[in-house]
């Protein structure tokens, strides 16, 4: 059986996300020249699929979520001739590419938009989602946008435009108009752009946000208000376009119009803010051939109160509860991927390790250990695999995201204290995983020759890629061998999941079993030692299969240490 399952189910995929990765040209901003310049490193992980965020031309309004052309490069990033060649180095080191694709929304200087906004008539006018104000409300009234909804970057997810008296949608910034997924020219014309990318060799696509395009509106046009959000004029109107009524029709509709009869190895990841396990299956389940896999978002919202920058303490059980949910509800249809970081989540070592001196090396590898052991797709996020961390921002002035730039904004006229806004966006902003690559010890950590765009974190003296490669007790030299282990153990990639302590504070373990073979994975997420024969008694006559420490005594799981054993 194991040999029918397609090639991701043993692969691991690597994000890079290029303004922070590597400069070729000194202007400060990553860019594709400096992705080929570093694909030694990806060979040398060992990882399967280079995931690329946005590389298309762009305001860069939200660093190129917000596209406005896609069937090119912006000449920030490289050339089509790079892509072209990028496509071709991956290939012949066995490698694959994943394009970011970005088509709830364009941004308001794609072509697209500019003939939409150019009046009522356009024919592209119902590209977007265009409305008047609501009944019995003039134009630029406050509370007469169309509908209550938040806006993801905060205010209200509707712009006036004051030339047609209209309000155009946007679930992100206003520079990131939501396209109409109900006009079949749309999806047509996304279709035919994302068969021009499988046509110049690209193996598959990341789906930013693709579960918002389907829209519940009403057959003559009308969207609904959501529920209003405590302590603001505004409501929640993700009930009107989470997982909207047409989306498993526009998704299978895509796979049929790209991908169906298409000879190649593909890879689809869609993702889905707000996805449900339950959902999940449907999305991810092969016979229905919509998207191989999702992001979900659970586990990264545990640590959120009333939102994101309202921070609370992880509590391991429901970390427990939270994975091992998608690991049972996933398990006999459909397919997880496994993330900690990414482009848009804080530093997962400071977030939910420990990233003091003493045991930042530990957690990051034990945290490693932890997500790699799961069944499912793990993902790296660039600098992951070095063990990087949040930033020490100071002042405000030291961000760059439009999130966190528009939530400052909000919050502090709503009446939020500067100061707990600020202590907020250090822990959470964005910019934490978006500080450049850390590849060597000198100035700009070897990332440019010019000014970098965000400042290189201070800690890159001590925590680089160079310093790093040949040391074999490395957070690197860790990464590459639990790639290792996942490509060389069937029961890694495919075994079957049952969690273990599920009420434990500290310790998470669990066991992967394929037929005769089981491993039993534990890793101790705190600085208290833990008596693992007496929690574990199983893993007494278990040899070791990789471990992130030296084992001093082998009863104890020692401070952040992780081990995998088999069972006799
Ligand atoms: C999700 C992306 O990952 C994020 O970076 C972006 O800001 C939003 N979607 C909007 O495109």
């Amino acid at each position: 059986m194991a040999a029918d399952l397609p090639w991701w189910t043993r692969a691991v995929v690597y994000q890079v996300y290029p303004r922070s990765f590597m400069d070729s040209d000194g202007d400060g901003i990553g860019d594709l020249g400096g992705v080929l310049a570093r694909l030694d490193h990806l060979s040398d992980l060992g990882v399967d699929v280079l995931w690329l965020s946005p590389v298309y031309p762009s305001p860069q309004a939200d660093n190129g979520y917000d596209i406005s052309d896609y069937q090119a490069i912006d000449p920030l990033f490289g050339s089509l001739d790079q892509l072209d060649e990028l496509v071709e180095a991956l290939h012949a080191r066995g490698m694959r590419l994943l394009m970011d694709l970005v088509v709830n929304h364009s941004s308001d200087e794609h072509p697209w938009f500019v003939e939409s906004r150019s009046g009522p008539t356009s024919p592209k006018r119902d590209w977007y989602w265009w409305r008047p104000p609501r009944p019995g409300m003039a134009a630029g009234d406050p509370g007469a946008e169309p509908t209550n909804w938040q806006s993801h970057f905060s205010g209200p997810t509707w712009t006036l435009d004051p030339a047609s008296g209209e309000y155009y949608l946007h679930l992100f910034d206003r520079k990131q108009p939501d396209l109409n997924w109900e006009n079949p020219e749309v999806r047509q014309a996304v279709h035919a752009m994302m068969r021009w990318w499988l046509d110049r060799g690209v193996d598959g696509f990341r789906m930013d946000v693709i579960n918002m395009i389907s829209k519940d509106v009403t057959p003559d046009g009308r969207l609904h208000d959501g529920p209003p959000l405590p302590g603001s004029a505004l409501g929640d109107g993700s009930g009107s376009f989470l997982g909207g009524p047409r989306i498993h029709e526009f998704l299978a509709e895509m796979h049929r119009e790209v991908f169906a009869g298409r000879d190649g190895a593909f890879l689809t990841v869609g993702e889905m803010p707000g996805v449900t396990v339950e959902q999940a299956r449907v999305f991810t389940d092969p016979a229905r051939a919509e998207v191989d896999m999702v992001f979900q978002f659970e586990h990264v919202g545990l640590d959120h109160g009333t939102s994101k920058w309202d921070v609370h303490p992880l509590r391991m059980r429901d970390l427990k509860a939270s994975f091992g949910r998608w690991q049972a509800g996933l398990s006999d249809v459909g397919w997880n991927s496994l993330y900690w970081d990414n482009h848009d989540q804080p530093r997962a070592v400071t977030r939910f390790g420990d990233d003091s001196p003493r045991y930042r090396r530990d957690s990051a590898t034990c945290l490693a250990t932890l997500l790699h052991l799961h069944r499912g797709t793990p993902y790296v996020y660039q600098g992951q695999e070095l063990g990087m961390a949040n930033f020490p921002f100071a002042t405000l002035e030291d961000f760059a995201d439009v999130e966190s730039l528009n939530h400052y904004v909000h919050a502090v006229s709503a009446g939020e204290s500067a100061d707990s806004v600020l202590t907020a966006l250090r822990r959470m902003s964005r910019d934490n995983a978006r500080t450049p690559v850390q590849w060597d010890a000198s100035p700009s950590a070897g990332f440019t020759t010019g000014t970098p765009w965000l400042p290189v974190n201070p800690d890159h003296r001590e925590w680089n890629a160079a310093a790093q490669r040949d040391d074999p007790a490395s957070v690197l030299a860790h990464y590459r061998r639990l790639i290792a282990l996942r490509h060389e153990e069937p029961v890694v990639a495919l075994g079957d999941f049952a969690m273990l302590l599920p009420d434990h504070d500290e310790v998470y373990a669990f066991t992967r079993t394929l037929g005769e073979d089981a491993l039993l994975v534990a890793c101790n997420l705190g600085r208290r030692p833990q008596p693992l024969f007496e929690l574990l008694p199983r893993a007494k006559e278990a040899p070791l299969v990789l471990g992130n420490l030296p084992i001093e005594d082998a009863a104890v799981l020692g401070p952040w240490e992780a081990r995998v054993v088999r069972l006799p």
